[in-house]
């Protein structure tokens, strides 16, 4: 548990406030967001790397909510965006464009012109395909687009098949021996200035040893485009630290420093690094209220008011995440269905958890919450969203108010032909 939770006389509290008075101000499901935790990580990871020219882009796709960006940007990190709506929040929230990245494999010719408009940072491209494309739209602008050129390194790695993104068969970058001859084709159009490469190998990394294989590979390809004559200078190596869910990772951030700078020294390369997870995962808890406790004689089923519709992890990765009462726990440990009240099998936290006896109407926090958790949320079934604060020592506040069902049909139009 991130050292921002913590019991006091039994009850559970994030930084200086407890989890019941947060659910009795803002009702529940709610994530609740600690300002201190996230704060914490971001100096981790910069101390980490003092000394070395490296920038890191908070990857928005993890929370992108515009105070948790807001709260980076302050601390000096950039945003790695994947879409225009990614980098209209960045900016919102007060990033400056030249620490804005802007990655994914779809970007269309209005994302690409806001993102050359805005003049940002960097361009990680994904294929030939798309480095065309971006020239075409730079060269109607007037400008040019910085691209660093993300390698497929054929590693893989990551927690869950589906957040493994850097084998062949991926749909991610391009092979990572074509790498001299694209950006060669990059060095002669126009509307390109080749600036680095990039890679980012999949999420929730918990070894060292893939991270290591992948940045080898793509540091050989770096230097092999600086010998054929175009003159990148970054490499950005994404993001994927994995996070203490079920077990902890075996390398601390310090570790993963270390490695980086062993395989980096001496390339006077200006490193980008892209966490997402791993800045905001364990820093926030969902907070939920039961509404059965339902005992079959066989099964206990403790039914929560979140669902997969509030926090889609377990049921979309079998995700693990910690389950905590919030008030003081029983001592008497029985195995216990969690479920939410989605109709779906699939719609569970945790299955066959032993976990101290609760009933209708207590608090449960689902831990390790803030990371690709609130962001996921949808409106299935058409209950209300879920409501999000923040903590910072002894004040919060609500950042995303409870989504009424009345919103959620607010953009529907039934057409006037049916009657
Ligand atoms: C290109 C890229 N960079 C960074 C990230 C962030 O990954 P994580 O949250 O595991 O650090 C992702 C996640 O999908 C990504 O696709």
């Amino acid at each position: 548990m991130s050292p921002v939770f913590g019991r006091r006389s039994g009850q559970l509290f994030v930084e200086e406030v407890p989890l019941a008075a947060i659910a009795e101000m803002a009702g529940t499901p709610v994530y609740v967001n600690s300002a201190g935790g996230m704060r914490a990580q971001a100096r981790a990871l910069i101390d980490a790397f003092a000394g070395q020219d490296v920038q890191v882009c908070y990857a928005v796709k993890a929370n992108h909510h515009l105070a948790i960006l807001k709260l980076f940007a302050s601390l000096g990190l950039g945003m790695d965006t994947v879409s225009g709506g990614e980098i209209a929040r960045a900016l919102k929230a007060g990033c400056p464009p030249e620490r804005i990245v802007f990655a994914g494999v779809a970007k269309d010719d209005d994302e690409m012109r806001q993102g050359l408009r805005h003049d940002i940072w960097q361009f990680n491209v994904e294929s030939i395909e798309e480095l065309r494309r971006l020239d075409q739209v730079a060269q109607t602008l007037g400008t040019r687009a910085r691209v660093a050129l993300r390698v497929n390194p054929n590693v893989a790695a990551g927690g869950h098949d589906k957040i493994s993104t850097g084998r062949k068969g991926d749909k991610f970058g391009v092979p990572v021996e074509n790498a001299v001859s694209i950006l060669g084709e990059a060095a002669r159009m126009p509307g390109i200035e080749p600036v680095g490469l990039h890679c980012h190998i999949g999420s929730q990394i918990t070894e060292l040893a893939p991270f290591e294989a992948a940045y080898l590979r793509v540091i050989e390809a770096w230097k092999a485009v600086r010998q054929s004559g175009v003159p990148i200078t970054r490499i950005d190596f994404g993001g994927g630290f994995g996070v203490h869910y079920r077990e902890a990772p075996n390398f601390t951030i310090a570790d993963y420093a270390a490695m980086v700078k062993r395989i980096t020294t001496g390339l006077g390369a200006k490193l980008v690094l892209e966490p997402g997870r791993f800045l905001v995962a364990e820093q926030a808890v969902l907070l939920t209220r039961v509404i059965y406790l339902k005992e079959t004689g066989e099964h206990r089923f403790l039914v929560l008011d979140a669902g997969m519709n509030t926090l889609i992890r377990p049921a979309m990765y079998g995700a693990w995440h910690d389950i905590e009462p919030v008030g003081i726990p029983g001592a008497e440990l029985a195995p216990t269905e969690v479920v939410g009240p989605i109709c779906e099998s699939s719609d569970f936290f945790a299955r066959g958890r032993m976990l101290p006896r609760m009933v209708e109407g207590d608090l449960v926090a689902i831990m390790q919450a803030g990371a690709y958790g609130r962001v996921m949320a949808s409106d299935y079934n058409s209950r209300p969203g879920p409501a999000e604060v923040m903590v910072d020592g002894d004040q919060f506040d609500v950042i995303t108010r409870r989504r009424p069902v009345e919103k959620q049909y607010e953009d529907e139009v039934i057409p006037p032909w049916l009657g």
